[in-house]
């Protein structure tokens, strides 16, 4: 596995290999890797195919977090990192510090603009600005055919995707499904972060989503479905609610009224400093599969 620090290294090796032709298949993270994150790796492992080449990245954006977030405390571990990657059978691996990335001179942003302002958005002003811009670069920099993101970050996904069809990117997003603890607790980088009660107290997501699933096929309104998930989670004194979202699922546009198509439940919950978020789609009628 080539471990690159500089852009001029990265580029080298996918250049090298973009001779023969074979896809190359970029998987962006900051880090932290859990059993999550190789799941995409392995997505992206299986899309590249037998020629094709695997990059991921670690590297925690300085742009996409607000002034007083949590980007000094982020975790970070590099070296566990680079062993994971290596047993998922990841080609390269792309890790810059900060003034590699970004040129103090630099002026230009991407933003999708609606897109970028609602929902989390409007909780973390700036902070896909700073998702799309890096990512973005990271495209810019590697080249990738394709590129694969977790549905854990549901609005963050959305982003990338309405970022690539209006700047007529070449490149095939690939969704992943979210992975979780044996309790339900979706799994993130910041969980380590959780105080022992906190971490008992966080599948609270889970199991709402759980309800508001299993509610959603018996002709509930929207509203009434919302309104019964922030109950369900304020039952537990430790969470502090955000924010509670139903949204439609392929153009997260409001609903309120009864659900005609599948809908978005969108979480996001603080445990003392642990900013949490988690998602699910639900379908108006019972699944049949
Ligand atoms: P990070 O939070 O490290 O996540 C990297 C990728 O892993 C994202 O696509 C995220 O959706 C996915 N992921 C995280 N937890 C997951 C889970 N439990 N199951 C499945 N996938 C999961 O998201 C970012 O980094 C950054 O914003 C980034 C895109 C790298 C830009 O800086």
């Amino acid at each position: 596995m080539h471990i690159c620090r500089t852009k001029a290294a990265i580029r080298a090796t996918v250049r090298d290999w973009r001779i023969t032709g074979a896809p190359v298949v970029l998987v962006p993270t900051m880090g932290f890797l859990h059993d999550g994150h190789l799941s995409l790796m392995r997505i992206a492992r299986e899309r590249a195919g037998k020629d094709g080449r695997v990059v991921a990245t670690i590297f925690v954006n300085p742009t996409q977090f607000g002034p007083g977030e949590d980007l000094d405390s982020y975790p970070r571990d590099e070296a566990r990192d680079f062993d994971l990657l290596r047993g998922t059978g990841v080609d390269a691996v792309f890790a810059p510090d900060a003034h590699e990335i970004y040129d103090p001179q630099a002026q230009t942003i991407v933003e999708t603009t609606e897109l970028a302002r609602m929902l989390i958005g409007k909780l973390r002003p700036g902070h896909f600005r700073g998702v799309a811009t890096i990512v973005t670069k990271l495209f810019n920099i590697i080249r990738p055919d394709a590129a694969v993101f977790g549905e854990k970050d549901f609005q963050q996904l959305a982003v990338i995707r309405t970022m690539v069809r209006d700047l007529d990117m070449d490149i095939d997003i690939i969704g992943a499904p979210i992975l979780r603890e044996h309790d339900g607790l979706a799994m993130s980088s910041r969980n380590v972060r959780l105080g022992a009660e906190d971490r008992t107290a966080a599948p609270i997501l889970a199991r709402a989503l759980n309800e508001a699933e299993t509610m959603a096929p018996t002709g509930i309104t929207a509203s009434r479905l919302r309104s019964h998930v922030r109950a369900t989670l304020e039952r537990e004194p430790r969470a502090q609610v955000q924010s509670v979202d139903i949204r439609d699922a392929a153009s997260l546009d409001s609903i309120s009224g009864p659900l005609t198509r599948p809908a978005v439940i969108l979480l996001a919950v603080k445990f003392g400093t642990v900013f949490l978020i988690d998602n699910r789609v639900v379908h108006p009628t019972k699944e049949t599969t």
